[in-house]
């Protein structure tokens, strides 16, 4: 297993559109296996394929405390959502930032797991939301999207900040 480097805002490859998983084969199981490990190790409770610049449409999340639940999720779709909820969400992908986000509050999303079977996941509450969350990089979207402009380009110019100090 490896640790995979995470893209941060601003960067633009974050912008790029995953591709949907045709066959899923052992690079993929590779790749399931690596960003579990990144995820853990960050430590965050989703990644997106996105994030480690693979623009396939894979994702992982584990919401659990003791970090025993991990859920494999390969070209997932939102096919259907109700209500709306307000999280204060994070990225691993934009450190160090917290906001207010707008999303349904209980979903269904269907995906294939990593042996390729058809599965189907109802959520609520945080999963829901990371799910909401983690899908959104698929297509390439990120939380700060959902926020005011003025507060995405404070956000830009610290990281960038940061970035070059590094
Ligand atoms: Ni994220």
């Amino acid at each position: 297993m490896a640790l995979l480097d995470i893209l941060c805002f601003p960067d633009d490859r974050l912008r790029t559109r995953a591709k949907p998983v045709k066959t899923i084969t052992a690079r993929h199981q590779q790749l399931l296996d690596d960003m579990l490990e990144t995820m853990y190790a960050a430590p965050g409770i989703g990644l997106a394929a996105t994030q480690i610049n693979v623009h396939e449409q894979v994702i992982v999340i584990d919401i659990s405390e003791d970090k025993t639940e991990p859920y494999c999720l390969i070209n997932p779709v939102v096919i259907s959502h109700s209500g709306i909820e307000t999280m204060e969400e994070g990225c691993l992908s934009v450190p160090d930032t917290y906001a207010e986000v707008e999303r349904a509050d209980s979903v269904v999303v269907k995906y294939l797991d990593r042996k390729g079977a058809e599965q189907k996941l109802e959520a609520d509450g945080l999963l829901a939301v990371c799910l909401q969350h983690e899908i959104d990089h698929l297509k390439g979207k990120l939380f700060v999207d959902y926020i005011s402009k003025l507060k995405r380009d404070r956000i830009r110019k610290k990281l960038v900040k940061q970035q070059r100090q590094m």
